[in-house]
């Protein structure tokens, strides 16, 4: 909708109604959020406005930088830091389906000037990728959490930090609903204008919470994601985090020696704060089992023995811990049922187990079976889509191997 040609032809009276209609259309889009229990927390409000920084025109994150230099070599390799310019983000925003909306720039690029309807096209949206200005670049930045009025808001406020900058005292950045204001939100598609209700497309405050009322021991996301003050924040793209959330163990045993054994393949939650992979609905995990023999021949055939599953077709077996988002969780249909959500809960011991045969005329030398854990940042279609190779967008977490020696021949007879 461009406002230019309307002022020229409508009476003003009219262009005011209008106007009070699009105010009328804001206020309404702000009121249905609220039901989609994606709760208005601190500082952000889950996308629904970008933020009003009025930094001084000099207060660049290289000048923060300037003097908090650990900070910002943090931030520079953080996933906070490429929020705008990611390959994957660019090109989703961009999409006419999926994108094009105020509201992603609102968390992805937060300082953007421009403020209009979530649910409406930014003006000068793709002039901004090719422009590439400062907040757009900076995506999630030194800016966009510190900034507030002009003077830098922090947890804790000094005569030294007073002398260079002015600072005034928040302790709401140091509390879990924080980061919630943008880990936490509604789903929204572009073809049903301004419902914002159906699931939280990222539930991780519920999610965190849910943890706590299992005994979680962490008081806020920080002490996981901020160790020491630090800023790279890392989660799903680091090995270390995602092996500190799930453990894998391994376990076999013939059940009739040389012609069926069982398999169990157990995960089990570490050190993490929601469900396990947490975030995006985009990120999911595999696990793969099969058994092979010294030649590296896979050998036996899997029949599952855990009734929630699908028949298994041969190696590897494999198991998907994800969250679907159907039309329930979509706000299309309320009615249909809920899509399933296989990922690991806090505290969660997930066992799965196969029932596997064997040719014991086929069978030499010893078996060995192995399970990887692969984390995959998003499925095939969407990695085309976003123009990644596939090994680029998946990889092996954690990788065990029991070996299954095959009977001894019995004794014969003497
Ligand atoms: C995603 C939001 C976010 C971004 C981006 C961010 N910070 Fe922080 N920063 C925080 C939070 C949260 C704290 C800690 C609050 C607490 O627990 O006391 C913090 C703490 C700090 C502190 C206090 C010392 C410390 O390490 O605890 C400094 C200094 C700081 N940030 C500077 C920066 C600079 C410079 C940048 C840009 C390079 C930056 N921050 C980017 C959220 C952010
Ligand atoms: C010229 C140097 C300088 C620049 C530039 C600067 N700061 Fe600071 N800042 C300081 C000093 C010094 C302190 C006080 C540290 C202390 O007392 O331990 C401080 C304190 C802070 C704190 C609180 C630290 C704490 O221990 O909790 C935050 C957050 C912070 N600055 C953020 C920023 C941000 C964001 C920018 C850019 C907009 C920025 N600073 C630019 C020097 C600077
Ligand atoms: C202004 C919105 C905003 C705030 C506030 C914010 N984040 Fe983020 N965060 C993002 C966005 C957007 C991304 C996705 C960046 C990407 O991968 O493109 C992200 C990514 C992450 C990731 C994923 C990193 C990875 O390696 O996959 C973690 C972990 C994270 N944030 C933790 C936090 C924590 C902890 C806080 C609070 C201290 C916080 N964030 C505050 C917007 C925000
Ligand atoms: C007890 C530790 C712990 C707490 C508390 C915790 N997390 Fe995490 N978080 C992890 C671990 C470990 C991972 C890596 C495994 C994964 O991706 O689920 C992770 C992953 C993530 C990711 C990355 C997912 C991705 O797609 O890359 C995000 C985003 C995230 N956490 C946000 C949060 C937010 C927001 C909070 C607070 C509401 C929080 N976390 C609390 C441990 C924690
Ligand atoms: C309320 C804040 C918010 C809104 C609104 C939002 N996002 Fe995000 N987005 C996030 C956070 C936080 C993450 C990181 C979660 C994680 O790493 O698991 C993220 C992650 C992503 C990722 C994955 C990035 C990666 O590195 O793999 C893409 C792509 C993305 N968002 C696109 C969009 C698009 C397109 C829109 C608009 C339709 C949008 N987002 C709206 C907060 C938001």
């Amino acid at each position: 909708m461009n406002p230019v040609p309307m002022r020229t032809c409508f009476p003003h009276a009219v262009a005011v109604l209008l106007f009070a209609a699009a105010g009328l259309a804001a206020w309404q889009v702000h009121d249905v959020l609220q039901p989609a229990r994606a709760e208005t927390t601190i500082l952000f409000n889950h996308g629904l406005d970008p933020v009003v920084t009025a930094a001084p025109a000099s207060w660049t994150n290289a000048w923060c930088g300037s003097c908090h230099k650990q900070e910002y070599a943090q931030w520079q390799e953080s996933r906070h830091s490429v929020a705008g310019t990611s390959d994957t983000f660019v090109v989703e925003c961009l999409e006419p389906g999926s994108g094009r909306q105020q509201f992603c720039l609102n968390c992805h690029t937060p300082r953007i000037p421009d403020r209009g309807l979530p649910t409406a096209e930014p003006p000068g949206l793709d002039d901004a990728f090719g422009d590439q200005p400062d907040w757009l670049t900076g995506g999630v930045d030194c800016l966009t959490c510190h900034v507030r009025d002009g003077v830098v808001v922090a947890t804790r406020v000094t005569s030294r930090g007073l002398a260079k900058h002015p600072m005034r005292e928040d302790f709401r950045l140091g509390r879990t609903e924080f980061c919630a204001g943008c880990h936490q939100f509604a789903f929204k598609d572009s073809d049903l204008p301004d419902r914002f209700h159906g699931a939280l497309q990222q539930a991780s405050l519920e999610e965190f919470r849910e943890y706590k009322a299992g005994g979680g021991k962490a008081a806020r996301c920080h002490e996981c994601h901020m160790p020491k003050g630090g800023h790279l924040m890392p989660g799903g793209f680091s090995d270390e985090m995602v092996r500190q959330a799930v453990g894998l163990e391994l376990d076999a045993r013939w059940i009739d020696p040389g012609r069926e054994a069982e398999v169990a393949v157990t995960l089990r939650t570490g050190r993490v704060g929601h469900r396990v992979p947490g975030g995006e609905e985009l990120r999911f995990l595999t696990a793969r089992t099969e058994v092979y023999d010294a030649g590296g021949r896979m050998v036996g055939r899997p029949v599952s023995s855990d009734k929630t599953h699908e028949p298994l077709e041969g190696w590897p077996a494999v198991e998907t811990l994800r969250r679907l988002m159907g039309d329930r969780e979509h706000g299309r249909d309320l009615q249909a049922a809920p899509a399933p959500d296989t990922r690991l809960r806090s505290g969660e011991i997930r066992r799965y187990s196969y029932r596997v045969h064997f040719d014991p005329e086929s069978l030499r030398g010893s078996l060995t079976v192995r399970t990887r854990l692969w984390y995959h940042l998003m499925h095939d279609g969407k990695a085309e889509l976003f123009g990644h190779q596939a090994e680029d967008v998946q990889r092996v977490v954690r990788e065990t191997e029991v070996r299954l020696d095959l009977p001894r021949p019995a004794p014969t007879d003497r």
